[in-house]
């Protein structure tokens, strides 16, 4: 731990870089008619501070929430609403154990507004689904941040028959037939695999509670295979035109 805090330190400091600048208070009092304002304006107050919110989460997690360094840092952009939500609040109770995040998620720096205008933010992000088109004059920077905001991860290696069948079994009812999610429940499809795989490992060992059963759950019953093969069918699926 004592050796990660210069390291969470560098990072800070690479947040608070990224981070746009605050708005002037200034400009708030000009317009004290802002609370009457038609509901248009009231949302695109919200889809602001959600922008300037994700200034500080892009350090990690990219500029449009599509996730970094292979899925060390996940994929957030398109997920749904009420998912991040929760998971914002059990980072921030330390339900849920993130010590990358530990800095950011403290009540002081994420109160529930900010939870809740940030998550809305990100939800709404629809990364293109379909590779980029370079002209000749694209430079390679340009290539390889168009690549990363493409919501297809590369396929994962498994049975993809297999993990169809366990996964339309035993995770459809909440994760959704098409791996969207629903409600409360994560889309899984687009994410990227080491990271789910992580999540994975972390609700069989009884680090992160998966579902409502308490520490065993349905991944519990699964064999290591079969999880593998459940991710590979979740790569198979990511398609939206198929
Ligand atoms: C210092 C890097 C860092 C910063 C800054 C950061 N995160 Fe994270 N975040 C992570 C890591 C690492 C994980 C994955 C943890 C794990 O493996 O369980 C994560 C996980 C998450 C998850 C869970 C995703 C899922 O599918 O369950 C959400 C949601 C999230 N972050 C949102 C945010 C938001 C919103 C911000 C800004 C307020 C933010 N993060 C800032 C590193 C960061
Ligand atoms: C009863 C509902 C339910 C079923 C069935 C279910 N899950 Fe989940 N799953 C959840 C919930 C709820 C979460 C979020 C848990 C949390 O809050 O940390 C989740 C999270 C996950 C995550 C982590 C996502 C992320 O972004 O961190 C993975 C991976 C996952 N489930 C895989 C599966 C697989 C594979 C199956 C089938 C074998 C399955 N789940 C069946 C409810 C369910």
């Amino acid at each position: 731990m004592i050796r990660l805090l210069p390291l969470l330190f560098v990072l800070l400091l690479a947040g608070a870089q990224a981070a746009p600048p605050k708005k002037a208070p200034a400009k708030a009092a000009a317009k004290p008619a802002a609370e009457a304002a038609p509901a248009a304006h009231a949302s695109a107050a919200e889809e602001d501070k959600g922008k300037e919110i994700n200034g500080v989460c892009a350090a990690c997690h990219g500029e449009h929430g599509q996730g970094g360094k292979r899925g060390e840092y996940p994929r957030i952009a398109g997920q749904r609403a009420a998912y991040l939500k929760d998971q914002l609040k059990s980072f921030r109770a330390r339900k849920r154990i993130n010590i990358p995040m530990y800095p950011y998620t403290q009540e002081r720096e994420l109160p529930d507004e900010d939870i809740e205008a940030v998550s809305e933010y990100l939800a709404a992000i629809q990364l293109p689904t379909k590779w980029p088109e370079f002209k000749d004059t694209d430079d390679a920077l340009t290539r390889l941040e168009a690549v990363e905001k493409v919501m297809i991860i590369p396929r994962a290696e498994g049975n993809i028959e297999n993990g169809k069948t366990i996964y339309q079994k035993e995770c459809h009812s909440c994760h959704g037939r098409d791996g969207r999610g629903r409600g409360k429940f994560p889309m899984l499809i687009g994410q990227y695999t080491n990271y789910l795989k992580k999540q994975a490992d972390s609700y069989v060992k009884g680090e992160r509670p998966h579902d409502e059963e308490g520490p065993v759950g349905i991944l519990n019953k699964l064999s290591e295979k079969d999880i593998q093969d459940i991710l590979a069918y979740l790569t198979a699926i990511q398609d939206p035109e198929k």
